[in-house]
């Protein structure tokens, strides 16, 4: 696949480990090289994203079910009924997106079964697969120090517990999906730039 047909790439990660950084260096990377890019997230800006955020704030009472259905729904509408939807957005692009269902996958399967959470967005996953889905690995440890030296005030044991759990869960979704999914394992315990040369070196391959 080539920019012709254009690229869905998503950047995955836990809490901390820097993928919205690196999503911005190759973003100017790929920009300086005139490529067409966009880049975008979720969750969305989008009316229900900002639902969900206001959820994770805690100001609008929810529960784990409406939660995981929300992110589903969610990105739906980010493919296809936002100004720029991404299923739009990606003819003659590459579009960068920070996080897409392997992160429902990874956070919501701590609540709920793997394979219902699949299953809630396997609408998506047929409207748009990405070209491929790096996943930026780094030590929970290393997450949670950088993490605590932007805030202060976390409850260490329970958020690197969760940290834990929620990278085993990635890697569960990536052995149950290997036969669908383009997954990429990027090493990002190393410094920043070691990182984006790593990405720029497995772009390079994938263009
Ligand atoms: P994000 O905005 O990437 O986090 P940050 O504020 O650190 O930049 O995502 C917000 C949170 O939403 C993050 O903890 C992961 C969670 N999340 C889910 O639980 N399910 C999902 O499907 C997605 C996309 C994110």
């Amino acid at each position: 696949m080539g920019i012709d047909q254009g690229m869905f790439l998503v950047l995955e990660g836990i809490d901390g480990s820097g993928k919205s950084t690196q999503i911005q260096l190759l973003h100017k990377r790929l920009a300086e090289k005139n490529i067409p890019v966009v880049s975008t997230f979720e969750p969305t800006d989008g009316p229900i994203g900002s639902l969900i955020r206001k959820m994770l704030a805690g100001s609008v009472e929810t529960d784990q079910l409406t939660l995981a259905s929300l992110f589903a729904a969610d990105r739906t509408d980010h493919l296809m009924n936002r100004a720029n939807g991404v299923k739009a957005m990606v003819e003659g692009r590459i579009v960068l997106c920070d996080r897409y269902y392997f992160s429902s996958y990874a956070y919501h399967a701590q609540y709920m079964d793997l394979d219902w959470v699949i299953q809630a967005n396997a609408l998506n996953a047929k409207i748009l697969r990405p070209t491929a889905t790096l996943f930026i690995d780094v030590d929970p440890d290393v997450c949670l120090g950088r993490i605590l030296a932007a805030r202060d005030s976390l409850d260490m044991y329970e958020k690197i517990d969760i940290l834990k759990r929620v990278r085993d869960n990635y890697f569960l979704a990536f052995e149950q999906l290997k036969d669908q999914e383009n997954v990429i394992i990027v090493d990002g315990n190393k410094p920043p730039a070691r990182v984006e040369e790593n990405i720029w070196k497995i772009i390079q391959q994938l263009l």
